[in-house]
Parts: C-alpha cells; structure tokens; sequence
C-alpha cells in the first residue's frame, strides 16, 4: 500500500539522514523501525507523513505518488503521527489537543467525546482529561500524542519512539492496545529503540543504519 522507492533526504545542512531506502508496507502491517540514534528513524516517517519531502526517490501510495494525488490535508486524514517531541498545545487541556484532529475532520462533538474517553481511558488517562498539558508528565504528554493520532480513526498510524517515557507497565498497556488498533487493521509503522517482545502476531522489523536499510525481518 506504501512503498519507498529509492528514497535519498539530505537536509539543507548537507547531512544525508536517509540513503537509497527501498520498502514495501502493505494494508495492516505492523513494522517496527529500529536503529542507533541518528540512523534516520524520525525522517523516514517525516517523509511518508509528508512533513518532510525526499531529496529524490518517491513515497507511493497505492502505486501512485502520495502529493500528487492528493493534496496534503487530504493524506492527513489517512495518516496520522504521534511525534517523538510530541507536537502538543501546552496551554490547551487534553481534551482539547486530542480531539483536534477529529474536529478538523468533521466530526461530531458527541462522537469525539465518547471516542476521547474511550481512548484515555485505554491509555490510563481518564482522569487527566481536563487538565492543561503543560501541568502533565513527560510520559503522560506521549500517551496523550499517541491518543491524539488514535482519535482521527487512521488508515496507517506513524509511532515515534510512542514508549520510550514510560515505566514498563504503562509502556505494556500502550503496546497492547496499538497492538489490538493494529489488529483491527490499522497499518502502524512504529519507530523505537526497545521493541517488545509480545504476545501478538509476528511484526515486521527494519534496522537502518546511517540512513540506510541494513536488516529486513520478522520478530
Ligand atoms: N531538520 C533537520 N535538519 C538537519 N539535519 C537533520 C534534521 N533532522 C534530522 N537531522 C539529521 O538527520 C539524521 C537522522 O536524524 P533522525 O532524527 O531521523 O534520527 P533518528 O533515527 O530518529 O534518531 P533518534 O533515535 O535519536 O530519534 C541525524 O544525523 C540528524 O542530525
Ligand atoms: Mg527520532
């Protein structure tokens, strides 16, 4: 469904982050994106999420180029990211920050509502629902980031780094419940350092290092 055909990023500061990287994801993979600090993890999915383009090569979406047949905000509404550096309104409460997508998206107050409860409820954010992010932890700002992309129902979910705040039990709880999103037949594309061993179905695994592919398997 998603293909990176032979794609280059070299920043405006010369630095190649990215070099020939060739990858096919299919409708409900889940892939989990590894490699040392700096490998190029965050770009890549910059670039599928289009924050970013490629220097050259091509991101494909049903074997046609992503920008050219739909304008940005209409891909955003296939796609959503939860950031490393999470991209959240400070001075906004979390119902707020995560409910913006849907609201952008149309929908109904009452539907993101219950949809918001459900979802923090999930993440063991319930009772922070009300409260401003920047009153919030670290690990509680990246569960909200992880709610917030979950919340506009996501053809393909981009993960980065989504546990590496968190104790390991809250991090368990946020694996199994992307791992049931993905179940569902959400696409998740997950970049992390410490991928989990778990109980679901075997994941798709690429290690990159220095900007290119150098492990393609299954854990
Ligand atoms: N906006 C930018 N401008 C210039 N260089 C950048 C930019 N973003 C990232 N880089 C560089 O590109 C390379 C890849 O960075 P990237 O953020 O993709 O790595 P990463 O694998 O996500 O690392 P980490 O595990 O630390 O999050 C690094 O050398 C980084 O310094
Ligand atoms: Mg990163």
């Amino acid at each position: 469904m998603i293909e990176i055909k032979d794609v280059v990023k070299i920043y405006e500061n010369s630095i190649t982050a990215l070099e020939k990287v060739n990858l096919k994801i299919e409708k409900g993979d889940f892939l989990y994106v590894t490699g040392e600090s700096g490998a190029g993890k965050t770009t890549l999915l910059k670039l599928i999420h289009g924050d970013e383009l490629p220097t050259s090569g091509e991101i494909l979406y049903d074997a046609k180029p992503v920008l050219k047949q739909f304008p940005l905000y209409m891909w955003r509404r296939k796609i959503s990211f939860a950031y490393q550096d999470y991209m959240l309104i400070e001075d906004r409460t979390v119902f707020e920050n995560v409910t913006l997508p849907a609201q952008i998206k149309g929908e109904s107050f009452s539907k993101m509502r219950s949809k918001a409860r459900a979802v923090l409820d999930a993440l063991k954010l319930k009772d922070k629902m009300y409260e401003r992010v920047r009153n919030l932890s670290g690990g509680e700002k990246q569960r909200i980031t992880i709610a917030r992309a979950l919340i506009a129902n996501p053809d393909v979910l981009l993960l980065d780094e989504p546990t590496g705040n968190l104790d390991e039990d809250t991090a368990e709880t946020v694996m199994r419940y992307i791992e049931a999103v993905n179940e569902q037949g959400t696409t998740v594309i997950m970049a992390t350092h410490h991928f989990m061993k778990t109980n679901g179905r075997p994941k798709r695994i690429i290690k990159l290092h220095r900007g290119r592919i150098i492990r393609k398997a299954y854990v």
